[in-house]
């Protein structure tokens, strides 16, 4: 087991557009975690990638006038990867779920489970919303229309195989009540308990009246709900379902489960109820921990397409912003609580650099030891990156009034490696 990696992911993104900075926040994040523990050298696996099945996808293929297929190969290779690059993500692996390693396992998974005892047919009636791809229930919508989205639902009528939730209710009760880190913040493990104990109820995972999304492995004529899909991203990328000598079963050995699912809240019944479910049902270990962060409000709003209020990083590329100036902008904050994004903050961020490499580039700088341990201490404990940046600041101010006797060569190689800031 000691030599288990840390394995953390972000969530899959949908490719009904290019990468916005509500995308960036959760990946530049995981970035951040992903090389703190890199640099104290533990082995770390770092997952991205993005969500392709779907009635979402497939319509925002269908509105463009393509081929689902083909609108995901040109937006992951031209918008998704190079984001990622831009912004220096040090991913270890990009998972699609439109790639065949992705598609048998999951059907492997699935058909598992159904021999298990935990799939079964049944019927299925209610309303649907496609922008969040999820089933919903009455105190979920408002005056017809989807809370998150104000659009209106769509009703569904299908016979569809469904999965028994309902079983891993107590189960799910106990882990959370034993393991109060598995699903952090504070709020959120409350949300999702009293979530819990309300009751739930089992989750249709098929749908017959499209056919873009991964076939059931015993009925062709339906294809594998989305989330159900997409939540198995987690443990297909690292081997899941491959014999235990293999390659691939080898290294699930080593990964899996996860030490941290970084999600934003509004994703966090689907981590923290039904993908756990789906692992006890399979036997395997739940994950280590969901973390939910908050949102990125522009105006004053969640930034969301249906609002209109997006920030595309490819924007931000044209403008030509320092990716150092959007790392920084995304990070100096805490991710328990909502971050306003404005103009306002890039530029903070950008007088941030600026400073910093003016003092890099002195002479005579102060003493950098005990400042790198306290960044060091700082993002270990709680990923508390404002005290990070202050700390960086107070350096500053230091070697700005003629405090001496430091090393600025080791400084940035530290900022660079523990913060990705390339200075
Ligand atoms: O939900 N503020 O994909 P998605 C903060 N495919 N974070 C934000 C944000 C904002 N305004 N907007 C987006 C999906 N995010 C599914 C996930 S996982 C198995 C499947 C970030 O493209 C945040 O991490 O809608 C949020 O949870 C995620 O992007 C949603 O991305
Ligand atoms: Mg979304």
């Amino acid at each position: 087991m000691s030599d288990k990696s840390f394995y953390l992911t972000t969530p899959i993104y949908y490719v009904n557009d290019a990468p916005h900075i509500g995308h960036a926040y959760t990946t530049v994040a995981g970035d951040l975690l992903t090389r703190w523990h890199r640099q104290r050298g533990e082995s770390v696996w770092y997952l991205t990638g993005t969500d392709e099945h779907g009635q979402k996808v497939m319509r925002s293929a269908q509105a463009n006038g393509a081929d689902p297929q083909d609108w995901c190969d040109r937006l992951v290779e031209t918008a998704w990867k190079p984001v990622w690059r831009y912004l220096e993500i040090a991913n270890d692996d990009f998972i699609r779920t439109t790639e065949a390693r992705h598609m048998e396992r999951v059907q492997r998974f699935m058909q598992s489970l159904m021999e298990k005892g935990f799939i079964y047919e049944g019927k299925y009636e209610g309303p649907y919303c496609v922008g969040c791809e999820e089933f919903k229930l009455p105190g979920d919508l408002d005056d017809g229309k989807c809370k998150i989205h104000s659009k209106p639902i769509e009703m569904v009528s299908e016979t569809n195989w469904f999965f028994k939730l309902s079983d891993f209710v107590k189960p799910l009760i106990e882990h959370y009540k034993n393991n109060p880190s598995a699903c952090e913040p504070e709020s959120a493990r409350n949300e999702v308990v009293s979530f819990l104990e309300g009751g739930v109820s089992d989750l249709s995972i098929s749908r017959s009246t499209f056919d873009w999304g991964i076939p059931v492995p015993w009925d062709t004529k339906q294809v594998i709900y989305v989330w159900f899909d997409a939540l198995l991203n987690y443990a297909t990328a690292v081997g899941l379902t491959d014999a235990p000598e293999s390659e691939g079963g080898k290294f699930f050995a080593k990964t899996w489960p996860a030490d941290v699912h970084l999600v934003g809240k509004d994703i966090l019944r689907f981590h923290a109820v039904i993908w756990p479910a789906m692992l006890m049902a399979a036997g395997l270990p739940v994950p280590r921990k969901v973390f939910a962060h908050g949102w990125l409000l522009v105006g004053g709003e969640k930034m969301s397409k249906s609002k209109g209020n997006l920030v595309f990083v490819s924007s931000l590329i044209k403008e030509g912003i320092d990716p150092m100036a959007i790392r920084v902008a995304l990070l100096n904050r805490h991710y328990r609580s909502d971050l306003m994004w404005s103009d306002s903050i890039l530029i903070a961020a950008q007088n941030f650099l600026l400073r910093l490499r003016e003092n890099l580039a002195r002479q005579e700088v102060a003493p950098t030891g005990s400042l790198i341990l306290t960044l060091a201490t700082s993002l270990s404990e709680d990923l508390n990156t404002p005290q990070v940046f202050k700390e960086i600041e107070d350096w500053c101010t230091a070697t700005e009034s003629g405090v001496t006797g430091g090393n600025p060569g080791e400084l940035a190689r530290v900022l660079d490696a523990l913060l990705g800031i390339a200075l």
